[in-house]
């Protein structure tokens, strides 16, 4: 379905051409000042440069052009030469049956779809999520879903972090708490036990220690480097603790991931991509595009036009050692072999921009990833505390996601059960539905790339532009449905029975209504699902005002009465949609 914009935009584009201007000029805006229209064209303006004639001279010869059109209540040249637009109210009625009528209401899948490798976890092996990790699994969610919407192919990847030292930290903890374990009876030819050694609590624990040991006890480190190098090539009972670690570590993350409603199509390491790495460092060196800098590998990466000092991709250390860089960029490797994508997006913090601009440019240069492939950057900003800095929990520590979650739902449940009775089990479910809504819309109602305040009293209100206030206006539409259902006993399926109107409450509600296709595309385009959250917010908004001026079961005129059914109807299956696209869903009552 066209957008409403663009259909208004083809009438004064017609306009301008039929007076002889440049059909260009005939782009219109939404209004900036909704008091005055509800669109306007500043194209006159632009033409009287090109034309050498007064901007409201051309402005009064397109209008009479389209005086005589249906789609326009009123339109007139305001001096200097603006064109401001408002619509008949018919119009936008009959754009908005259509929109009822038509899959995803008028938001057309791609002619073109393509394929996206969407990156949005990165979290790591044998340590908690925590809430670092929040932000790169809401937005990307969040995308993958506005992309398929749209109708592309997307492949989610939640890229482990399972490569480094860490492995050999962890193995040798292990033996020095448990040294009879057969994974390190060097003799052994068995096979080793289907059963892991210890459980995710263990592991969890096993890993900080480690780490803390491994600095005051430099042999340890030496031993964990050692054992991380065994590792890599092969060691066959290092390999089977490996794999426990990776599934023990896995499965509770995909624990936590469904509590957050984020899935992955892959489940790829960074291990997987190690097998690229001698093929993709020989066809460097081969092609010249290498250079030995102090001893290390790297590829120059500075551009002419270069603002800021943009330094070389370090491909190798001085000792021959693969780094961060080598791993992103065989994993783009492994991506392009396996997946032939038409764009790779990493969702990673912002902190990490210069890094990926280096790596992508790499990429670029040398051919790793053809040019046509687009390689975005998403980062993101920090959440805070309250008092600005890095989000802490109470005693300065890194806060674990899943604590985050449950503090929230428990707070939401408070609330829910504050002067009233429900069912344990109901109130429960309730509260999660609407304590993941606030975290969710907390985070994404901010562009990604700015930092943003959690602040849990204002994330779980009912009121203001929170996730909780889209739900809550959900269920009221539910259940003015219901009622309206149970005492007409109508039947709510006939479609495009919304009839122009008078009031201005409603007319701008359908106003915001109709702009879906346009919110959506665009959030798509630049990667925004706040997009999306500023229309659900402004329909919520209008829609409550409209409820308190108006009594919709009471209605009299029957025709009025169907007409705001079917009006909220389609706003109910908008939003639902909307939340979809962001990641939750409402409860039926809350
Ligand atoms: N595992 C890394 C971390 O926790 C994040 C990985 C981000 N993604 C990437 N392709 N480098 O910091």
């Amino acid at each position: 379905m066209k957008k409403l914009i663009d259909m208004i935009a083809e009438e004064l584009m017609q306009a301008f051409e039929a007076n002889g201007y440049e059909g260009k000029y005939g782009m219109v805006t939404l209004s900036n000042r909704p008091d005055l229209c509800q669109y306007q064209c500043n194209g006159a303006l632009a033409a009287a440069k090109s034309y050498k004639k007064a901007p409201i001279m051309i402005a009064d010869e397109v209008i009479a052009s389209v005086k005589d059109s249906k789609s326009f209540e009123k339109i007139e040249a305001i001096l200097p030469g603006f064109i401001n637009l408002t619509l008949n109210t018919g119009y936008i009625a009959k754009y908005l049956n259509e929109m009822s009528r038509e899959e995803q209401y008028g938001c057309e899948k791609s002619a073109a779809p393509k394929t996206i490798v969407i990156d949005y976890g990165g979290p790591n092996v044998a340590k908690p999520l925590h809430v670092g990790h929040l932000r790169s699994a809401v937005i990307g969610e969040s995308i993958k879903r506005i992309s398929r919407f749209l109708g592309h192919n997307v492949i989610g990847d939640v890229h482990l972090g399972d490569w480094g030292l860490q492995m050999g930290l962890i193995i040798m903890e292990l033996k020095k708490r448990h040294p009879d374990l057969v994974y390190f009876d060097e003799n052994y030819t068995g096979e080793y036990p289907k059963e892991a050694p210890f459980t995710i609590s263990e592991l969890e624990e096993i890993y900080p220690a480690a780490n803390e040991y491994s600095k005051a006890h430099p042999e340890f480190k030496e031993e964990a480097k050692n054992a991380t190098y065994m590792l890599q090539n092969g060691t066959r009972g290092y390999a089977a603790l490996w794999n426990h670690i990776l599934n023990v570590s896995v499965t509770d993350l995909k624990k936590n991931y469904d509590n957050l409603n984020v899935s992955f199509d892959l489940w790829k390491k960074e291990s997987d991509a190690q097998t690229y790495i001698p093929d993709m460092i020989a066809y460097l060196k081969e092609n010249n595009y290498t250079r030995i800098s102090e001893g290390a590998l790297v590829v120059d990466v500075k551009e002419e036009t270069d603002t800021k000092e943009i330094p070389p991709c370090m491909i190798l250390k001085s000792d021959g050692a693969t780094l961060y860089n080598t791993t992103d960029l065989a994993t783009m490797v492994e991506r392009m072999k396996l997946f032939h994508p038409d764009a790779i997006t990493s969702i990673v913090d912002k902190r990490q921009e210069l890094y990926f601009e280096t790596v992508f440019r790499c990429a670029k240069k040398t051919k790793l990833v053809g040019e046509k492939v687009k390689l975005t950057f998403l980062g993101f900003g920090t959440m805070n505390g309250k008092d600005g800095k890095p989000f802490k929990t109470r005693d300065g520590g890194v806060m674990r996601l899943e604590n985050l979650i449950q503090g929230i739902n428990d707070e939401v449940y408070k609330k829910i059960m504050e002067n009233r009775e429900m069912p344990e089990e109901e109130a429960k479910s309730i509260s999660r539905k609407v304590g993941l809504a606030a975290l969710k819309y907390g985070d994404l109602s901010n562009q990604a790339s700015k930092d943003y305040i959690f602040d849990i009293d204002r994330f779980i209100s009912f009121e203001g532009n929170t996730g909780p206030y889209i739900l809550y206006t959900i269920v009221r539409i539910k259940s003015i449905l219901n009622k309206y259902r149970e005492i007409s006993g109508g039947d709510l399926n006939s479609k495009g029975t919304i009839v122009s109107s008078t009031l201005p409450g409603e007319i701008s509600l359908m106003l915001e209504v109709s702009k879906f296709n346009d919110v959506v595309e665009h959030s798509y385009e630049e990667n925004a699902p706040h997009k999306i959250c500023q229309y659900i917010y402004d329909i919520a908004n209008a829609f409550n005002s409209f409820y308190h001026e108006n009594k919709i079961i009471a209605q009299e005129d029957k025709v009025k009465q169907r007409s705001w059914i079917s009006l909220i109807t389609l706003i109910q299956g908008i939003l639902e949609t909307c939340i979809y696209l962001l990641g939750f869903d409402a409860p039926d009552r809350m």
